[in-house]
Parts: structure tokens; sequence; C-alpha cells
């Protein structure tokens, strides 16, 4: 390994949380992860990665959640940080400061966002030229989340989450997040749902509805609160029962569609417009049937150099 060679002092890095607007999950594979057929979507909540000169890999986190987020290697952002000083054959010197807005464990990319910023800022502050290519490689490695921050917008994922193509479709949509108080383990939800599958026909829904690309094509609020879709919500809902209260709730408030987003534990109540969002929020808030309430808007652009 060689010394890498310094471009920037410092370079700031943004990446998006992510909602599903339909989440299918088929059968669990040899690897131990389940196919999936699903459509994301990059939201305006972001967490902020600052890339600095340093020695060895470090990490400090703060903003919310940040407790609950490692800094040690096992950061998802460290090993991106790594995979890329080794795909460069280089050493990996730099100092990285996360300042999170995304809730972790919350369904919501959290973990995800600063391991999608991370190679790129990383790419920028040690001038390794990596591709496009190169940077999406290492993400698709690192979680199934982490390749569609970095890409962001509309997007269909298949494999498990981390094969991409763009949806296109106009315009943003306005969202209510309620972040429930405690967090869901990814795989905690995937075993409950194979437990409930567990000798009934149901599951290995792979096929993507027309409805909900009608919709998002058509700009039809209504339609599109008709088409979303997860099929984690019955194990989230049987390991967080509050949950389907909170859901019941933000329709009866009038929220133009609902669902869980990812394996929860957050529930995503569709806006018809940004002022809705902001009255929905306060309604959902007043309910005390969550933690925490956001307002977001997607889709918007991937993980991307802000400084
Ligand atoms: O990809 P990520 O590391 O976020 O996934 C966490 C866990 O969720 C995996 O270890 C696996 O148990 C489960 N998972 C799965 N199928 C997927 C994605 C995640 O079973 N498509």
């Amino acid at each position: 390994m060689t010394a890498p060679v310094q471009t920037d002092d410092v370079v700031i890095a943004r990446a998006p949380a992510k909602i599903n607007l339909h989440l299918g999950v088929g059968p669990v594979r040899a690897d131990g992860y389940h196919e999936l057929a699903t459509v994301f979507c990059a939201l305006s909540l972001t967490d902020e990665l600052v890339a600095a000169e340093g020695s060895g890999v470090s990490i400090v986190t703060a903003g919310e959640g940040a407790d609950a987020v490692p800094a040690d290697a096992s950061n998802l952002a460290c090993r991106a940080a790594l995979r890329l000083a080794e795909h460069a054959g280089i050493d990996a010197d730099v100092e990285m400061s996360v300042r999170k807005q995304i809730p972790v464990a919350a369904g919501l990319a959290g973990g995800s966002a600063g391991a999608a910023a991370a190679p790129g800022a990383c790419d920028a502050l040690w001038g390794t030229g990596a591709s496009r290519g190169d940077l999406l490689q290492i993400a698709a490695e690192l979680g199934s989340d982490v390749a569609f921050s970095l890409t962001g917008g509309l997007a269909l994922g298949t494999g498990r989450g981390e094969m991409l193509s763009p949806v296109l479709a106009a315009g943003r949509w306005h969202w209510v997040l309620a972040v429930a108080e405690g967090g869901l383990s990814t795989g905690d939800v995937y075993r409950e749902l194979d437990r409930i599958r567990e000798g009934t026909e149901r599951g290995a829904t792979l096929e993507l509805p027309d409805a909900l690309m009608n919709a998002l094509r058509s700009r039809d609020t209504d339609a599109l609160g008709a088409a979303l879709h997860n099929d984690m919500e019955p194990a989230a809902f049987g390991l967080m029962p509050t949950l389907r209260r909170t859901k019941a709730a933000g329709v009866e408030e009038g929220a133009a569609g609902a669902l869980l987003c990812g394996s929860g534990p957050t529930m995503a109540f569709l806006a018809r417009d940004e002022q809705h969002a902001v009255d929905l929020a306060a309604r959902v808030s007043g309910l005390g049937v969550c933690r925490t309430v956001r307002t977001a808007y997607g889709p918007v652009p991937g993980a991307r150099i802000t400084g």
C-alpha cells in the first residue's frame, strides 16, 4: 500500500433516507437473504458526513440516534472507507464525523446513508478517482439499502434490494414519518415473516403492481395511497403491536395512504401537498402514538458531495 494523494482537506457529503413504496418479499435464499421486489423513494431527510485527513479510520456520530451507532470498524461508513482504500491500493487514513437526521433502526436506511456517503467523500479526499461503478459496487456489498442511498431518486430494487433500475416519474410527494419509540432489527422482522409464512402458500409477491407505477406516472395521490404495500407489515405489527394503531390513526387523520417503512418501525403517511404534510404531522404528533414526527418529500437525489 502507498500513502494516499491528498486532494482536499475536508470533504462534506450527504446521503438520503428512503422509503419503500412497495416492498415485496420473496423466499429466503441460500445466502440467508430474501429475494425482494421493491420500489425505493429517496427522501429529503439526510445524514451529513464530513471526511478529513486522519491517521487510520475513525468515526464519530452526532444527532438523531447517535448513541446506537457503532464507533468502531463495524460501522458501515468505516467499512466503506476501508473497502475503497483496499480497492485503490492505498492506506485508509480518514477521520469521519456524521451528523444524523435520519433515525437509526427505523426502516429509513439510517444505518446505510453514512455508508453511501463515505466512499464518494473518501474518493474526493484521497483523490483515488474511483468510477461511479466502483462506488456502486462497494455500496452494494455493504448492505441492501446502501446502493440505493447512493443512487437516490426513485428506483426498482431486486435481488436483495441492491440491484437497481431507475423508475421515471415526475414531481415529488410529501410524507409524514411517525417514528416509533424503540427500534426493530431488520433481521428479526425477516425471521418473524418467515415464521408467519411457514407452512402457508403466502408470500413471494415479487410482481410489482401496475397500479403503483400508473399512480406514480399520473401523479394521482389517491391512487398512490391505495397502491402502497409492504409485505413486512404483519411481521412488524406482530413484534410491535402499537404500530397497527399508529397506521390507523394516521389514516383517520386524513392521510391519503399509509405503510410501514422497510422493516419498520417507522410509519409513513402520504400527504396531498406540503401544507397538508405539515398539518397532518401536527395532528399525528398530538395523538401520542409515536416518539417523534417528521415531514419529508421525495424523490430527491442520492449521495452527493456538498462541500
Ligand atoms: O442488508 P442488511 O445488512 O441491512 O440486512 C440486515 C439483515 O436483514 C440481514 O442480515 C438479513 O437477515 C435480513 N435481510 C434479508 N433479506 C434482505 C435484506 C435483509 O433477509 N433482502
